[in-house]
This record gives structure tokens, C-alpha cells and sequence, in this order.
């Protein structure tokens, strides 16, 4: 198993995640949270983004940080708050341009102007969030949301479905 991510060079957002899939699903292991650590990892380097992690569903209707790249930040997010509750709470993707206008948003950090939060959703619950926080407003689109959304496909294949 090579340890080392290879990345297009000068290349689309679109490529670099068709190039970053693959080695994903190259380093998954049976092991939830080794798995979130090098996929946020991976995220990170390959796009360098502000942050990129994951929250899980401690009890119900509250998420708990998991494994993630970038600065400190919040430990819990019950789903009534912020984006990533948005996600939790509706199961569903969430793109937000402009995080100051969002109401609820939760500021872990100042630098964050745009973020998109992706719901791993089995058996009708949310059982944890993708999250990237980017510095850039209006970082995100329907690009980011089909491959974030297939990522989060391999962990939901892997650990949720039995
Ligand atoms: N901004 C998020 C909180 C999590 S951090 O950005 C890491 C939100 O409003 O859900």
C-alpha cells in the first residue's frame, strides 16, 4: 500500500478529486476512524483547503469533532446549530457561499468564508458529517458536492451497512 498521494499536476478541481478517489479507496481499512483521519488528510493536501473533518452522532441530535486537518475547533454541534447541524438534521448536503450570512453558523474560525457539509446517512439517520470549511467565499459547488458525496458513499459502504 503506497502511503504517498499522487496528484494531477495543473490540474480541474474535477480531476484532482477523480485522481484522489481511487487512492481513498486504496488506503481504507476496517478501522472507522483511521479511515476519517486519512481521507481528511487527503482533502487537505489535495486541495489545501482551511479545514477538513469529520463530527459524528455521539446520542441523538448531537455531533461530536472526529478526526480533522486544520485549526482547533468546536468539540460538539447539536443539529439545531450551524451548517453542520443543517446537514445532520435535513440528511442532506449543504453548500454554504457565505458563512456570515448563514444564520446559526457556527464561527470556529474567522478565516472561514464558505463551507459544504456532506451527511453519512443509514437506516434513516445521520451517522456523521464530512466537513470543509474553505477561506475563499463561495468556494464550493455542485463539483465538490457529487465527489464529497461519493466519498462519503465508500464510508457508508463500508461501515454502515451491516
Ligand atoms: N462552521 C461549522 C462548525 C464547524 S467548524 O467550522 C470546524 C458550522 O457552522 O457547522
Amino acid at each position: 500500500m503506497s502511503e504517498t498521494l499522487h496528484l494531477p499536476e495543473n490540474a480541474t478541481r474535477q480531476e484532482i478529486y477523480a485522481g484522489i478517489l481511487p487512492q481513498i479507496e486504496a488506503v481504507m481499512v476496517d478501522d472507522l476512524i483511521a479511515n476519517l483521519a486519512n481521507i481528511a488528510a487527503i482533502l487537505k493536501q489535495a486541495f489545501d483547503f482551511h479545514w477538513v473533518g469529520f463530527y459524528r452522532t455521539a446520542e441523538p441530535g448531537l455531533l461530536m469533532l472526529g478526526p480533522f486537518q486544520g485549526p482547533l475547533a468546536c468539540v460538539s454541534i447539536p443539529f439545531d446549530k450551524g451548517v453542520c447541524g443543517a446537514a445532520a438534521r435535513n440528511r442532506k448536503t449543504v453548500i454554504v457561499d457565505d458563512v456570515d450570512a448563514f444564520p446559526g453558523h457556527i464561527a470556529c474560525s474567522s478565516l472561514s468564508k464558505s463551507e459544504i457539509v456532506v451527511p453519512l446517512v443509514s437506516r434513516g439517520e445521520t451517522r456523521l458529517v464530512l466537513d470543509i470549511d474553505s477561506d475563499k467565499p463561495g468556494d464550493f459547488d455542485a463539483v465538490d458536492q457529487q465527489w464529497c458525496e461519493r466519498i462519503v458513499a465508500l464510508l457508508e459502504a463500508r461501515h454502515f451497512t451491516h
